[in-house]
């Protein structure tokens, strides 16, 4: 039996006994499920796992993406995306440094099939740096004031890679998350406030930097409603910190909690992780 131990903030759980080395029994995805339903986040510590056992585990719950970025694919594992300074390239989702905006998002929000789930291991970490800030958006909707919630449920927005692109650029040390050609482009809309699938409770769903825009508004507005609304919506109180310790595994729910990555010494330290990505399966609703 599974053991689950609630971190101090409002979202995350650790998970006792458990090794994701091993394919869990239909019960345990069951519990995988209902905890992960709960808290939000799931922290398996301690794993030690190879690629093919991750993508195994991580199979138990769904159909993976395959990863298209060719900096980030590791060899012989197109189910594993490679995030850090050690692989082909950097690939990063985080500020160079405490000045700059964090890259608040819930993963592939601006593809065709969005990630209903992540999970993210701990190959080696800096010692200092690098944790992964998540934020309930369910806590966001929640605490809105009632007439902005009604505004929020009837806004669309657009999410495209252009977003990230012109982030990472503005960072000195760039990366090489961008998508070149056309699927760079490509433009997703979404509502800002979807029903949760399991749960049918509202959150909000969007990117500080991946969403460009709102149907319908003026560009520079969309831009100044989003900074508002994130900084609502991340403030510390909805937060839970991760500071990863190698081996740890990491499982979150795309469509409740949106994260960030922050800056660590990439010229100087080792930071490598592992993502497997669960594809969304089931639509994307507005709540009305
Ligand atoms: C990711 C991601 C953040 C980090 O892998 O999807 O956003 O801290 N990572 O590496
Ligand atoms: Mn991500």
């Amino acid at each position: 039996m599974i053991t689950i131990e609630k971190t101090d903030s409002v979202i995350g759980a650790r998970v006792h006994n458990l090794s994701l080395a091993d394919i869990p029994d239909a019960g345990t995805v069951n519990d995988i499920e209902a905890a992960l339903e709960i808290h939000g986040i799931l922290i398996f510590p301690e794993q030690e796992i190879t690629p093919q056992q991750m993508i195994d585990f991580s199979s138990t719950l769904g159909d993976l993406e395959l990863t298209e970025l060719e900096a980030a694919r590791l060899e012989n594992h197109e189910e594993i995306f490679v995030v850090g300074n050690v692989g082909k390239g950097l690939v990063s989702f985080s500020p160079d440094n405490d000045e700059q905006e964090l890259e608040w998002h819930s993963d592939h929000i601006h593809h065709e099939v969005a990630a209903r789930a992540s999970l993210l291991y701990a190959k080696e970490v800096p010692d200092v740096g690098g944790d992964t800030l998540f934020a309930c958006m369910y806590h966001a909707y929640d605490t809105l004031p009632e007439d902005e919630k009604r505004r929020c449920e009837k806004l669309e927005m657009i999410h495209c890679a252009s977003g990230l692109d012109h982030y990472l650029e503005k960072q000195k040390l760039g990366g090489s998350n961008s998508l070149s050609g056309e699927r760079q482009h490509k433009k997703v809309v979404r509502p800002l406030v979807r029903a949760h699938p399991l749960t049918g409770r509202p959150g909000l769903y969007f990117g500080n930097q991946v969403t460009i825009g709102i149907v319908g508004w003026d560009q520079n507005e969309a831009k100044a409603f989003i900074r508002d609304l994130t900084k609502h919506a991340c403030q510390l109180g909805f937060q839970y910190r991760h500071k990863w310790t190698a081996k740890d595994a990491v499982l979150w729910d795309n469509r409740r909690v949106i994260h960030a990555g922050t800056p660590y010494d990439v010229k100087n330290t080792r930071r490598l992780m592992y993502r497997t990505t669960l594809r969304e399966t089931a639509p994307i609703r507005s709540i009305g």
